[in-house]
């Protein structure tokens, strides 16, 4: 299954599910004074979220271009964060909430494209105990599920704006790329083993320039899940850099400036050189 595959199954799955499907708005967002970049899905729906405006449809689904410098200094260090990158999201403005969102996308993992159950990781926020019942009902049992606080499982678009608590999907690449630890697990700080590959945002309050948070009339859904992440998942890859977004590019490359050298990466390819030219996020 190629990336065009998987981001065509996407838009098909939430259309068969009444979701509109609307084209990647622009790199540049327009009238937002608070972003110099479409830094994720949301960013064009923000004034539907914070009720400002009407939403002309009350589903959507998108793959958007996104750009984000947060991961700047970590790209090229390993083989998951880019900083231009296609993120595939299902939106609703006071339509579903968790108790539709998670099923969704654990129906979508497992169902079409076929990712081994046992593999799925949820993180979801301290205080929410409505996702962790959500998602041991929808398949995630609890000793995989992981709580944490604002730092992994809270998500804005920046300062201020539309935010909410929300629920990581990690896919577990096997105990061989652990770091051997008993609390390894999402998140772990000392290995790769797990990566986040799906987010899934419980909008729900605006937050001010002091930080203020006031509850929204209508709670929103914000999904986000880099396309290049679970492309590498699918083809399992362990760095995107050796999945079809990028192979052909770099090969090409290769060609153009070492002709006739070796390529550069391991048999197994998760050794590949990285280059500049990559991009960073985290989804
Ligand atoms: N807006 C959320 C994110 O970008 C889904 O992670």
């Amino acid at each position: 299954m190629t990336s065009a595959d998987i981001r065509q199954r996407f838009l098909n799955f939430f259309k068969e599910r009444d979701h509109k499907v609307l084209p990647s708005s622009s790199l540049i967002p327009f009238g937002d004074p608070t972003l110099l970049f479409t830094s994720a899905g949301m960013v064009p729906f923000k004034p539907y979220f914070l009720g400002q405006a009407s939403p002309p449809f009350p589903r959507v689904t998108t793959c958007q271009k996104v750009f984000r410098s947060s991961d700047i200094d970590v790209v090229g260090h390993d083989g998951h964060h880019l900083t231009f990158f296609e993120m595939l999201g299902n939106f609703a403005f006071g339509d579903y909430f968790k108790e539709k969102a998670i099923p969704y996308a654990y129906e979508f993992l497992t169902k079409h494209l076929a990712i081994e159950e046992k593999r799925l990781w949820a993180g979801i926020h301290n205080d929410d105990d409505e996702s962790d019942q959500i998602w041991t009902k929808t398949g995630i049992p609890p000793e995989r599920i992981r709580r944490f606080g604002d730092e992994y499982n809270f998500w804005a678009a920046g300062p201020t704006g539309p935010c909410g608590p929300d629920s990581e999907i990690h896919y577990d690449w096997g105990e061989e790329y652990g770091c051997g630890r008993p609390d390894c697990g999402p998140n772990c700080e000392y290995c790769d083993r797990f990566l986040e590959i799906w987010n899934l945002v419980f909008i729900q309050w605006n937050r001010d320039e002091s930080g203020i948070r006031t509850p929204l009339t209508k709670k929103g859904i914000d999904t986000g899940m880099g396309l290049e992440r679970i492309t590498s998942v699918v083809s399992q890859k362990q760095s995107l850099f050796d999945t079809d977004p990028f192979l052909p590019l770099i090969e090409h490359w290769e060609q153009e400036t070492m002709p006739g050298a070796a390529r550069c990466c391991s048999p197994t390819g998760s050794s590949r050189r990285t280059t500049g030219a990559a991009m960073s996020s985290d989804v």
